[in-house]
Order: structure tokens, then C-alpha cells, then sequence
């Protein structure tokens, strides 16, 4: 998690260097450095695009546009639409989960922090959040052990420590008295919001996900203590200002990719799709930041032991471990979910991240998208992502790239063997060196 809270010095330098060189926009906000908005509170989040921003970068100078709108169909962190406001596009960024949605909000639909009026402004409200008592709400009493110094993983649920779980209770109830008194608009909700929520990942007792804890704070080797047992803290949101009406969205993609124009006002210039790879559902592993955005409170026995058996320990919502199942999550749906998508998307361009360990096999994926257009590509090799412990592939590396299809043009399925041939030999010189590559990227003209 200190890795993913903290982006490399390396990547910073490459992304923001690739935004100053692909194009200038006059009224790129001064005032705020590039990385300093692209890296800033982002939560950890599997299939997050942190470090790829610069073949992100590198695909969609591809493209050739400047200037335009660019859509960013499934955002999460919001990281590739933040790359997208800083390219000086007018930016949609769109994703079914509450929590991203508000995120997305908060920091890319916004060009200025919101006035607050009716609190008296963003310091005041911020300052008021960071000092509230902490009290015995929801997450403290289903989420936190009774006593921190003396938790008990067998009967209680270890989220965030006591103190902590006060605090985001504390906070959200003033978010909620507020928003019921009509003070907040769902801008300045969302600004809030999108603080609240990475604070809440940030103090989490979790390797990241939030479908388990670790027993004891910090797990094992309680390297992460610095991070949960700090004080809860919201700290506002730094923007950028590019000047454009930005849009944010929560649908379903499948459903939002023929309304674009709709949603809009205008045929997008490039919608850039990163879905899940592999059966990991978002709604299940981030079930606590939509618990903190809805306040729904799902209920629960503040135990996990009932009558002697272990009950709703993850203390995911029973109806969520059902709802909003993505089709890219399974390896039976994703390809014709992918299929449905090309077919009915209204934009110039489409730019598509993958890799070559997903749920969609590689041929299908790139004969899918050549037989929309004229398809080229930008990858790069990385050692795999895991979430805390290995999984069972042998494979220490994978290629994650970019798929380029420009829509006006003609298909172009000769292009299929070519670029997978590419992307394979890729993949198996990095496995023989067993060794992170980031520095060579490949492309295909
Ligand atoms: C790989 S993650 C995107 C990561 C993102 N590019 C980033 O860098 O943070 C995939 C995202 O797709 C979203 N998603 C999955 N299925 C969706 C659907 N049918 N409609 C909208 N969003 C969906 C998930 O909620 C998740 O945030």
C-alpha cells in the first residue's frame, strides 16, 4: 500500500513530462504542478493505472488529437481521466461504483474547489470535519474491535481501529446532517467525499481490498502500522483547471457506450476502456467505501460469531455480492460483453488497455477490435500484480498494453496476427529475464 500511496519519483517525472511534451492548453492551471493532481489521493485499487500512465500517454498521441473529448469509460481511481484533464482534453470520466463515481466527481468534474457558501467556505468545512469527537456510530461498532489495545479477530471485525471508526462515523454523520439540511450541493458532497474515502482506505487494517482484515493491526509483519494506527485526517483535494464543461457519470458501461453523443452533446473523440481482467468484483473488494458514499448501513451482527459459527465476516452486503457482477469479471461473458461494447461505441477512437493474463483470451480481444477498425497497439512488460499472497500462475510477468483502434476506418484483420505476435514475444523475453522492464516500449506502425 506505501507503493501504491505513493507513486515513484520515476513514474511522476515520465507522466507529467509526456503531458508537457504531447501538447500545451493555454489555460492549464499554473498554479497546481501536473503530478501533484495526478498522483494525489488516489486509492489503492487492483487494475489501477498509476504506473502505465505513460503508455496511456503514448496511445492516445497515437491518436493525433488535441484538444478533444476524451471518455473514460471505467475510471476507478480516476488516474487515466486526471492524465486525460492534464492533455488539456474535456474529460467524462464514468464508472458504476458509488465510491468512483463521487471520486470522479469531486476531482475531475471540478475545476476549482466548490464554495461551501452555506458553511462558510472549503477551509472552514474541512476544519470542522478534522475535529469532530469521535463517536460510537456504524463503523465503529460493526467495523472495529471495542477495545484497540485488546482486539479480538475471532469475534470482532478489525477494519480500522476504534478511534478511527469513531472518526469516519463523527464525519459522515455531519456529512449527512448537512446534506439533509439542504447545505451541500453534490459537487461540494463529492469534494468531501472524495478525501473521505481515500482517508478511509489509507487507515484501513487491510492489504488494500476490503474483503478481509488483517488479524492484529498491520498483519504479520506490521509494516503498514505508520498508515493504520495514524489519526484520521481528510485533507482537501487538489484540482486542475483545464477550462472544459468535464462530465462524470455513473452507468453501466455497456449501456453508456452507444448514448455518448447523448450524454455529451458531441461524438467523442477517443473513450478509452480498462476493465477488469480477472474475477476480482469491485463491488465485493471496495464494499466498505460504498458502505462510508451511501451511508446505507447493511445490516449486520457486530460479531462475527453467532451461536458459536462465524457469520458475514467480510461484512459485504448480501445483495452486493450479486449486484453489479461485471460480465469482464468471468471468463464466459467477458469476450462477448467486449463484443457488444465494440459494436454499439460512438466515438472517433477507441483505446483499450488489457493484458495477456485476462479473462479475454488475446486473439479474440484484438480480432474483436480489428473488425471495428484499423487496429495498432502500445505495450510494455510488467511483473504481475498480486494482491497480498501469490497466486497459483507460474507466470511472474505479463504484457499490459494498449490497443489503438481509429473507428472511421476500415477494418483490419491482417493486423491481428502481427500485433498478438508482438505482444507474445514480448511477454516471453520478459519471462526469460525474469525481470521488471520498464524502460523499452514497443510499438507497431
Ligand atoms: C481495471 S479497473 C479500472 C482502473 C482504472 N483505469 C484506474 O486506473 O484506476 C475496472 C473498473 O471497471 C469498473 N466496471 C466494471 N464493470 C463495469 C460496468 N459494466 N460498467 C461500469 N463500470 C464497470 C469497475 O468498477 C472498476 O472500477
Amino acid at each position: 500500500m506505501k507503493g501504491q500511496a505513493q507513486a515513484t519519483a520515476t513514474d511522476n517525472r515520465m507522466a507529467a513530462s509526456m503531458a508537457q511534451q504531447v501538447r500545451h492548453h493555454p489555460r492549464r492551471h499554473a498554479a497546481v504542478r501536473t503530478d501533484e493532481y495526478l498522483y494525489s489521493q488516489l486509492i489503492p485499487y487492483i487494475g489501477n493505472k498509476r504506473k502505465l500512465l505513460p503508455l496511456i500517454a503514448q496511445a492516445i498521441a497515437k491518436t493525433g488529437i488535441e484538444d478533444g473529448t476524451f471518455v473514460d469509460l471505467t475510471t476507478g481511481t480516476t488516474v487515466v481521466a486526471r492524465l486525460a484533464k492534464t492533455l488539456g482534453f474535456r474529460v467524462l470520466a464514468n464508472d458504476w461504483e458509488p465510491y468512483s463515481y463521487e471520486i470522479a466527481l469531486g476531482t475531475v468534474t471540478l475545476n476549482e474547489p466548490p464554495a461551501f457558501a452555506s458553511i462558510g467556505g472549503a477551509n472552514k468545512v474541512f476544519a470542522r470535519l478534522n475535529t469532530l469527537d469521535p463517536m460510537d456510530g456504524y463503523i465503529a461498532r460493526h467495523l472495529c474491535p471495542v477495545d484497540d489495545e485488546n482486539p479480538d479477530p475471532e469475534r470482532e471485525r478489525m477494519f480500522f481501529t476504534r478511534a478511527n471508526g469513531g472518526r469516519i462515523d463523527a464525519i459522515r454523520e455531519q456529512i449527512e446532517r448537512w446534506d439533509r439540511a439542504g447545505r451541500l450541493s453534490a459537487e461540494e458532497r463529492a469534494y468531501i467525499f472524495a478525501s473521505l474515502v481515500y482517508a478511509v482506505s489509507y487507515v484501513s487494517n487491510t492489504s488494500g481490498v476490503f474483503k478481509g482484515f488483517h488479524h492484529g493491526w498491520g498483519g504479520k509483519t506490521s509494516t503498514a502500522l505508520y498508515r493504520i494506527l495514524s489519526r484520521l485526517t481528510l485533507r482537501p483535494p487538489v484540482l486542475l483547471d483545464n477550462g472544459q464543461d468535464n462530465v462524470s457519470t455513473r452507468e453501466d458501461v455497456q449501456q453508456l457506450a452507444s448514448r455518448l453523443p447523448d450524454v455529451i452533446g458531441e461524438r467523442p473523440d477517443i473513450a478509452y476502456l480498462d476493465p477488469p481482467y480477472n474475477q476480482h468484483p469491485y463491488g465485493s473488494n471496495y464494499h466498505v467505501l460504498n458502505t462510508v458514499v451511501l451511508w446505507d448501513k447493511p445490516p449486520l451482527n457486530p460479531s462475527i460469531l453467532v451461536d458459536g459459527k462465524k457469520h458475514d465476516k467480510s461484512a459485504i452486503r448480501r445483495d452486493w455480492r450479486t449486484e453489479r457482477r461485471s460480465p469482464y469479471n468471468h471468463e464466459n461473458q467477458a469476450l462477448s460483453a467486449l463484443q457488444s461494447l465494440v459494436a454499439s461505441i460512438e466515438a472517433r477512437w477507441l483505446l483499450v488497455s488489457y493484458s495477456t493474463d485476462g479473462n479475454i483470451p488475446l486473439m479474440d480481444l484484438l480480432g474483436t477490435l480489428a473488425a471495428r477498425g484499423h487496429l495498432d497497439m502500445v505495450a510494455n512488460s510488467y511483473k504481475r500484480y498480486r494482491v497480498s499472497t501469490p497466486r497459483m500462475s507460474p507466470k511472474s510477468h505479463n504484457v499490459e498494453f494498449v490497443a489503438v483502434v481509429d473507428l472511421d476506418a476500415p477494418p483490419s484483420p491482417d493486423r491481428v496476427e502481427p500485433i498478438a505476435r508482438a505482444i507474445l514475444t514480448r511477454e516471453a523475453k520478459a519471462l526469460s529475464q525474469a525481470e521488471e522492464i520498464n524502460a523499452g516500449q514497443l510499438s507497431l506502425v
